[in-house]
This record gives C-alpha cells, sequence and structure tokens, in this order.
C-alpha cells in the first residue's frame, strides 16, 4: 500500500505541473467529486445493475466505512473483520482488508482510485463494508464426511477404495463419529455437479445412504473432459462445498479420489478457505494422471492444511496409505523442507492417554519424483520409551499402507506422552516432507497450520 500511495501521489504533483503548464490557470479549480457511505439503509437505492460484486454485498451483513477527505486525496477503508467494496453507477471492485488511496481531479471532476489492478477513474465513489463471516467451531462438533471422485476413475476402483477407507464393515464405529452428514460430488465433468447431501439418523445411515447414491450414479465417461490439457475442477469443488454454508461444514474431513491433475499452481485463497473451516484432506490419486498439468498441487494443498496426499498406480494402494475416517483428527503436524543427506530434530510431540493413531508420512510431493531415498525416524519419550522407524525409496507402494509417496503406521498411547523426534533423511533433490499423528478422539484444539 505504501507504494501505492507513493505513486499516485506522484501523479497528482504531475498533474497538477502539467496543467499549470499547459492552461495557466493561477490555482485549479477546488476539488469538488462525489462520494457517498453506503450501509443498508441507502444500498438499495444505489443498485449497480448487471453487478456479480454489488449482487454479493447486497446479499451480505454491510456497515458504512470510513470516507476521509483531505483537500484533493481520499481514503476510505473498513474496520478489522469487514471487508471494503467500492462502486460507480456502473461498476465495482472489491478493495477487501486494505484501504483505497485516491484523488479527485479537479478538471473532471471525476475519482482517479487505486484498485489495486492500477488506477481506475470513478465519476462517484460509494464505499460499503461487508461483514466478515466468522466461523468458529471446536474439534468435538457434528460434522461432514465428503467423498469426491473424478468421473475420470473406474468406478470398480473407486467403490472399492470408498468401502476401505470410510472402515467399511465397522459399522457400529462409523456411528460414534463426528461426522454425521455425509456429502458426495462426481467432479471433473464437462457440467459442473451439485454436491448431494445425505443425512441419516445415525452417520452409519448417512454413510449407507451416500454408497448407494454412488453406485446409482458412479462414473460417466461421455460426461468427461474432451481433452487432457483441461485441469481438474477439485479446488473449485472444494470452494462450493465450503460455499454451501450449511450447518456442519466446519471441521469437515474431505476425502478425494483424483485421475486427473489441477492446472492451479496459486492456491492461497483456497488454504485460507480451508483452513478457516478447519477442513482436513485425504487425497487419493491414481497415477498415470489423465490429464492436467500439476500434480504437486493437491501434495502443496494437503501440506498447507494439515491434509496427506497419497500417489499410486493402483487406487487402493493410495487410499490404504491414508488415514480412515475413524482416524481423522490432527495429534501432530509438521512440514520439513528436505534436499541432501542430514538429520534434524522435529518439534516435540504431546500426546493425551489412551489413544489409538495412525502415524501417515509423505515423502515427495508427487508420484514421479525420485528425490526421496531413504529416512529414519528415532523417538524417545519422557518415561524412556525409544524407538526408530526406517523406510527407504524400495519400500515404496510395494506392501500395504505404503503408496509411491506415503506411508502409515498403526500408533497407540497408555499414558500422556511428551516425545522428542529426530529424522535421518536421504533426498537427492528438494522435496517436502510431511509427518502427521492422526487420532481417533477429537483433539481439544486445532492443531496450528503451517505452509
Ligand atoms: C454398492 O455396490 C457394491 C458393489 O456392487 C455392493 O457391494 C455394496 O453393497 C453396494 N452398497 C450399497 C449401500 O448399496
Ligand atoms: C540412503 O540413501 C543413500 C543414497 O542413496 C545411501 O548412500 C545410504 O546408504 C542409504 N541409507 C540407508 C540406511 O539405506
Amino acid at each position: 500500500m505504501k507504494l501505492h500511495s507513493i505513486l499516485f501521489l506522484l501523479t497528482a504533483i504531475l498533474n497538477v505541473s502539467d496543467a499549470c503548464l499547459a492552461i495557466r490557470y493561477s490555482k485549479p479549480p477546488a476539488c469538488v467529486c462525489k462520494s457517498l457511505k453506503l450501509d443498508s439503509s441507502n444500498i438499495k437505492e444505489n443498485e449497480v445493475k448487471d453487478n456479480d460484486l454489488y449482487d454479493l454485498v447486497l446479499s451480505s451483513e454491510v456497515k458504512s466505512p470510513e470516507i476521509l477527505i483531505d483537500d484533493c486525496s481520499v481514503q476510505v477503508h473498513c474496520e478489522d473483520g469487514s471487508e471494503l467494496y467500492i462502486f460507480d453507477t456502473d461498476k465495482g471492485a472489491k478493495i477487501g482488508d486494505y484501504s483505497l488511496d485516491g484523488f479527485c481531479d479537479p478538471y473532471q471532476k471525476k475519482w482517479q482510485v487505486d484498485t489495486g489492478n492500477g488506477m481506475e477513474q470513478y465519476k462517484e465513489l460509494k464505499g460499503v463494508c461487508v461483514i466478515k463471516k466468522t466461523v468458529t467451531c471446536s474439534p468435538a462438533d457434528p460434522a461432514t464426511f465428503l467423498y469426491a471422485y473424478s468421473n475420470d476413475l473406474d468406478y470398480i476402483d473407486m467403490h472399492r477404495a470408498y468401502a476401505v477407507w470410510a472402515d467399511y464393515g465397522s459399522g457400529l464405529s462409523v456411528s460414534e463419529t463426528k461426522y454425521a452428514t455425509a456429502a458426495t460430488v462426481r467432479f471433473d465433468t464437462k457440467v459442473k455437479e451439485d454436491i448431494v447431501f445425505h443425512e441419516g439418523d445415525t452417520a452409519y445411515d448417512s454413510y449407507i445412504a451416500a454408497y448407494s447414491y454412488l453406485n446409482e450414479t458412479q462414473v460417466d465417461p461421455s460426461k468427461r473432459f474432451d481433452s487432457s490439457e483441461t485441469g481438474s475442477d477439485i479446488l473449485d469443488v472444494l470452494e462450493r462445498f465450503i460455499d454451501t454454508d450449511r450447518p456442519n461444514i466446519c471441521g469437515s474431513v474431505a476425502f478425494i479420489f483424483m485421475k486427473r491433475s489441477p492446472n492451479e499452481i496459486e492456491i492461497s485463497k483456497i488454504v485460507e478457505k480451508i483452513r478457516a473451516y478447519h477442513i482436513m484432506l485425504s487425497i487419493a490419486v491414481k497415477i498415470p494422471s489423465s490429464g492436467g498439468l500439476h500434480p504437486e498441487t493437491m501434495y502443496n494443498l494437503a501440506a498447507k492444511t494439515n491434509g496427506i496426499c497419497s500417489f499410486s498406480n493402483f487406487l487402493w494402494n493410495a487410499v490404504m496409505a491414508l488415514p480412515t475416517i475413524l482416524y481423522s483428527q490432527t495429534y501432530y503436524s509438521a512440514n520439513l523442507k528436505l534436499s541432501g543427506t542430514g538429520s534434524v530434530n522435529l518439534p516435540p510431540m504431546s500426546l493425551p492417554a489412551e489413544l489409538s493413531m495412525y502415524s501417515v508420512f509423505g515423502l515427495q510431493s508427487t508420484a514421479t519424483a525420485v528425490s526421496f531415498q531413504n529416512m529414519t525416524l528415532r523417538w524417545s519419550d519422557a518415561q524412556g520409551v525409544h524407538g526408530s522407524l526406517s523406510k527407504t525409496r524400495e519400500d515404496m507402494n510395494s506392501r500395504t499402507y505404503h503408496s509411491m509417496n506415503t506411508f502409515k503406521d498403526l500408533a497407540s498411547t497408555d499414558e500422556a506422552t511428551q516425545s522428542t523426534m529426530r529424522l535421518e533423511y536421504d533426498y537427492s533433490t528438494e522435496d517436502t516432507f510431511l509427518i502427521r499423528y492422526y487420532a481417533d478422539k477429537p483433539t481439544d484444539q486445532w492443531s496450528p497450520y503451517q505452509d
């Protein structure tokens, strides 16, 4: 913002001196440009036709901004917890958390404002603050389990994987999870499909209802994208899931079966949203990919949201290396950028008594990378119990619980423990190592996120 302010100040000075040279005014005319604070009392009468931003603002809770006019300059801003939008009679822009700077051009009687995408002219400057909805939920609150699957998969893989992940067969335990609602969606289709919610009396009923629905809808090859250059639309699906604004979205778990990669690399917006709603991502990717450019985007998304992303040429293998619905509460999570040979202390881990857990490790960000060579994790706790776990490249994808880049292991506690952990590693090129402990009971508080 500082840079912007300096830029428009400069522009302002140049404009005025230009005018002096060209027109020989002894003094420029007064700055009289129109501005207006919008709030719920006057937003309707200031309609901007056919404008999506206006429609969005109209359907939100709003209050008026601060508009500070000092001679020819203007600054508009909102209080914390709300975001600024500006409108003219025929257009608008979202300024967001920033404040808007601008100045009045006294000759044209129009504003020049800095919308963040360069200077724009506004005949009238109307500002409004949209109050941000803050979602809060605690780890034990009821939530939803989302099954999202690519229409590029074969149904046989998809349905088997679904059953494995949901601990099919352990029906009673599923009823005890907090994920009382199920939701299903098929993606990578030419026409986007709705997310369907299944609400039974118990989580188990919801889960069976979702399963029968999947058995009916399956996959439809005629609805696939025509080109392998088209990226997966999974990020849009996650955004739409959150935007349904239904109860029990916060704290949900999303299980995602993929075949096509996204084309996006820039994911900060969706990361922010997933973190705000504490959605846990468990992603299984069948390779080779049917299209799209960036498989690592899903791994990076999982890394930044305490999730995990597993690649295999058998979807079932990929799924087996992930936590199941019964073990989807994050007790410990760390991300490390590793390269070469070395060793590093991990942040200490505190665990309560009587937990059943999966420790889950992400070793490299794509299936095809050859970065990971080997690792040994050594731990010891305050009671003096110690142990270690070693993996090499050859171990991967060759046994149960091991996919091409991910593996999991069972762990448990009797008493509350505090452990220290040290990782020895060998990576031929830089990659991101993920370590997570997922357990069966809700945590007291959400695990912090890391980039
Ligand atoms: C879905 O289909 C599979 C395979 O045909 C079958 O085993 C399973 O019982 C079906 N599930 C439901 C809930 O209909
Ligand atoms: C780990 O990989 C490196 C490089 O391939 C190798 O030199 C080393 O012996 C390996 N260590 C173990 C324990 O396998």
